[in-house]
């Protein structure tokens, strides 16, 4: 046995936050001052990256161990270990075959693509990998078992009939540190059941811009939460170091370092532009605690961190400041001055992101630290595993990192007890069936629901209902198991499930509702209510998850707006009321959003975030079963504004805290309209009220355009926009981009060739020098041409728009397209208009053609001129070859243009 100590890990053993003012009830919000200082802070002020002393320390006997295997292991050996593919990528033979370390399964990746595969099937699956392992080292006098990381982040949430917890926004406004550590228990056996050994959480982001689609997954807008909570997380997954090396408990992730909470704007995968100082207190501490209790990995985050300390790493220049190429962080302070000595994982793919990479190859990303890469298709992991050994071949990457990489993976397998476990179906609980969605898991994410709940509004002490009345229910979240579940529930964004087929035995809230007052009292039309009918509305988001969540800069917090479908739940409230009925609302969100309207319509409003399974635990407070009260309190600040998009909380740990969104403060939209801590609770006395608002008339903010947006301009263009060519303003550059993401800006003067996979460019003579393009798709791999703004910002063109403009393009067609051919305009992808255009392109000749086409059709298929930031693209997965010369916007030329397009016609053609 390797593990002589037990050390307890440094957990912080507060139960209970004390906010900074009291606790109201009745219709008033309380006002506090935000720049107030929060005494009895639970976060210290880090003035420098602290030293980790961690709860799994350095143990000789694993040490020595290391060493032995370390030094008998061939570089193609090492390199299998670093790599770890998606399920959907891999075979057991292909494992054997280059002796991989891991892999995972990615959000809806299940063994044999089987959505309801059993506890058993998942261990019977994970015992192909570890045996093939086991063969693939036969002979060799020593062996490395295999691991399988999974992304259980609200319990184990791939898997059928495993307990959905809340997701991380609820389970910080419940507020219990203990309940946290419970929780990670209760997953991790969960886990165990099923055979697997690492998960990727907690996620310890401390979001501060609510139009992030991630926002669920941080715990509070706030530090303190975050570092209280992640040490308990991590605590209650790992269980110390004789846990992990135990049979119930599993490795645990903090993850994403850094700073993926302070991108600009809220983007997902964005630019982080906070100061080391701020980075470090206000998205770091979730990392100084979960690391001190233990963590073993850490997974890079796909941000950048715009400073000077993120030194340019990448030889040539140009580093885009993405923490995958971040030795400064990953290195420097991680590894370096913290003195962490597990695991650090990149995120999918995510080395790709740093410019000058693909997936399937970048040095830089192993040069700055990333220990395993999360390489998840079979072509990129395979080109990975060769590109990596030709790099240390060639003294592109030094063998003392590779060295570095893999004592890390052995320390944790080691610290992990994998050489003495048996295959995974053997483990002492996998296969346990009953272990997933058991009674006793349930009833904890029950519990958590109701502690995750805030009060927001209670007129006239409506709450709590009482058992012997009619329910009228309804709304869009009523009987809605994906709006209760949210993203990475059985699927990566949490769609495409039923509650019959994918969560038998949860419970909506109808069904809560019924199993309280009993079927036959809760009704759905206003007809069947009488006098003391209540109406309960559970409105709420559709679910989901990184990338497709994000609130474009089109749209505002506005609910109502960020989809049309949602303003019926809006109406709902109104009508109700109107019909005479006291509304009671449920509100199910991933964030805080704007809901003046329905909070004035409404008698009751409850913040209830994104409970998962257990609706019950909402009814139980409702109806006050067994004394139960409201307990939550907000860990994000509420929006008064639609545009209140970043409104934090002063963090407690900073003092002297400027907000960067220093913008909003002008506008004032900084003043939230509940502020931290905020939540009502029945019982208390209204003499604790610190200020009034009538919350039946909070103002309306009338802003008509997205946060992204400067008041849109309804002026008239006069003149052309020259987009490309001799004439053409600066504001838009050519590039080319191919399948994996990447680009290249095209070079014009020069008179070289441009050349990515997909297509090549080479400047030609038009009616000046140089000033057009020669475009060969080469038809192997999808490619775009397009034209960008320098930074990919949006400018607003709608004058063009306004002025009946054309779009128009000079090109004569060397090589007919094979494929479909599309052109599209984008305001930040994924808004964008675009159609098919290949029965408007000339045919093969020797003669320029100009092609016509009204702004307005793309603006028909969804493109707003005023976030223009790709102004052309043109892209096909097929062969053609062509000459492209001046683009540009011609205002006044719909009507005259008698050779234009006709929107039908496009469109038809879609
Ligand atoms: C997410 C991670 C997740 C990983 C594996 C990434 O895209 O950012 O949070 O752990 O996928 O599914
Ligand atoms: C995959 C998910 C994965 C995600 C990570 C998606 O394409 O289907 O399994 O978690 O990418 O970004």
């Amino acid at each position: 046995m390797f593990f002589k100590n037990n050390i307890m890990p440094l957990v912080i053993g507060i139960a209970v936050i004390s906010w900074g003012y009291v606790i109201a009830n009745e219709a008033d919000p309380i006002e506090t001052n935000s720049t107030k200082t929060i005494t009895n802070s639970k976060v210290p002020y880090f003035s420098e990256w602290p030293a980790i002393h961690s709860a799994i320390p350095k143990d000789p006997v694993i040490e020595t161990k290391i060493s032995s295997i370390l030094s008998l292991m061939t570089l193609e050996e090492k390199v299998g270990q670093m790599i770890q593919p998606d399920l959907r990528g891999v075979t057991p033979q292909e494992a054997k075959h280059y002796k991989l370390g891991s892999l995972l399964n990615g959000g809806g990746g299940w063994p044999n693509n089987n959505k309801y595969a059993s506890a058993k099937d998942w261990a019977l699956e994970s015992d192909k990998y570890w045996l093939a392992l086991q063969d693939a080292y036969q002979g060799r006098g020593f062996n490395i078992p295999f691991m399988w990381a999974t992304d259980a982040v609200h319990g184990h949430n791939n898997v059928f009939k495993a307990t959905v917890f809340p997701h991380n926004i609820g389970l910080g406004a419940a507020n219990n540190p203990d309940l946290i550590y419970k929780i990670g228990q209760a997953t991790a056996l969960e886990i165990a059941a099923t055979g697997l050994d690492w998960t990727f959480a907690p996620t310890v982001a401390t979001p501060r811009d609510y139009r992030w689609g991630r926002v669920y997954e941080g715990y509070s807008e706030d530090p303190e939460i975050v570092y209280q909570y992640a040490g308990r997380m991590v605590d209650g997954i790992q269980g110390g170091a004789k846990g992990l090396a135990g049979d119930s408990h599993v490795i645990s992730n903090v993850k994403h370092w850094v700073g993926d909470g302070g991108t600009q704007n809220g983007v997902d995968r964005g630019e982080n532009h906070y100061s080391e100082d701020y980075l470090r207190n206000i998205h770091a501490t979730g990392y100084f605690s979960g690391l001190n209790a233990g963590a073993q990995v850490v997974m890079t985050s796909f941000n950048s961190w715009h400073d000077e300390a993120n030194y340019d790493q990448i030889k040539g220049g140009g580093y885009n400041k993405k923490l995958h190429g971040s030795k400064y962080l990953v290195t420097d302070v991680l590894k370096q001055k913290m003195g962490f000595d597990g695991i650090v994982v990149t995120d999918w793919n995510g080395q790709g992101e740093v410019n000058g990479c693909t997936a399937a190859n970048c040095p830089a990303a192993v040069n700055a630290g990333n220990d395993v890469f999360m390489v998840t298709a079979r072509s990129d992991w395979q080109a990975f595993y060769h590109n990596v050994i030709d790099q240390v071949n060639n003294g592109t990457i030094p063998v003392t990192r590779i060295d570095d990489a893999v004592t890390r993976i052995l320390r944790v397998k080691l610290r992990a007890n994998l050489w003495e476990k048996p295959k995974p179906s053997e483990r002492a609980l996998a296969g346990q069936q009953a272990l997933l969605g058991s009674e006793k898991h349930r009833a904890l994410a029950r519990e958590a629901v109701s502690q995750s709940l805030v009060l927001l509004k209670n007129k006239n002490n409506i709450l709590p209902l009482a058992v012997n009345q009619k329910i009228l229910i309804a709304g869009s979240g009523a009987n809605n198991i994906q709006k209760q579940t949210g993203g990475w529930s059985l699927t990566w964004q949490g769609n495409e499930n039923s509650i019959e087929k994918d969560f038998p035995g949860a419970t909506t809230m109808s069904m809560a509702l019924a199993s309280m007052v009993g079927s036959e009292n809760v009704i759905t039309q206003v007809s069947e209510a009488d006098q003391d009918t209540i109406a309960v509305v559970v409105i709420g988001e559709d679910p989901y998850a990184e990338m497709f969540g994000d609130i474009k800069a089109n749209k505002t917090l506005e609910f109502s707006t960020i989809k049309p479908a949602y303003l019926a739940d809006l109406e709902k409230i109104k009508a109700l009321k109107s019909a005479g009925l006291k509304v009671v609302t449920i509100f199910y969100s991933g964030r805080p959003l704007y809901v003046n309207e329905e909070i004035n319509h409404s008698d009751a409003f409850v913040a209830a975030w994104l409970p998962g399974t257990e609706a019950g635990g909402i009814t139980d407070v409702l109806f006050n079963q067994k004394g139960k009260n409201f307990v939550g309190r907000l860990s994000y600040s509420w929006p008064m504004k639609k545009c209140s998009t970043a409104i934090n909380r002063v963090a407690p740990n900073l003092v002297d805290y400027q907000t960067p969104e220093t913008e909003q403060d002008i506008k004032g939209e900084h003043k939230p309209l509940f502020a931290y801590g905020y939540g009502l609770a029945y019982g208390l006395q209204s003499s604790k009220v610190l200020q009034t608002q009538d919350l039946d008339n909070i103002p309306l903010d009338t802003r008509d355009y997205g946060c992204g947006q400067s008041e849109p301009d309804n002026g008239m263009a006069t003149t052309s926009l020259e987009l490309f060519g001799r004439n053409a303003s600066a504001e838009f550059v050519a590039r080319i981009g191919g399948a994996a993401n990447n680009w290249a800006g095209v070079d014009v003067s020069n008179g070289s060739k441009t050349s990515i996979e997909g297509l090549t460019t080479t400047p030609i003579n038009y009616k000046h020098q140089q000033d057009a393009l020669n475009v060969v798709f080469d038809g192997k791999n999808v490619g775009q041409l397009y034209l960008q703004t320098e930074n990919s910002s949006s400018s607003d063109k709608n004058a063009y728009l306004n002025a009946k403009a054309t779009l128009q393009f000079d090109i004569r067609m060397h090589k007919a397209p094979e494929k479909e051919v599309k052109l599209a305009m984008h305001c930040q992808w994924p808004c964008l208009g675009e159609v098919k255009i290949n029965h408007i392109l000339p045919t093969v000749s020797t003669q320029w053609s100009t092609i016509k086409l009204p702004l307005s059709c793309l603006a028909k298929q969804g493109m707003d001129y005023s976030l223009l930031n790709s102004a052309f693209l043109i892209f096909s997965a097929g062969e053609m070859a062509f000459d492209l010369g001046e683009i540009r916007f011609v205002p006044q030329s719909v009507d005259a243009a008698s050779d234009q397009i006709s929107c039908t016609d496009l469109v038809g053609m879609q």
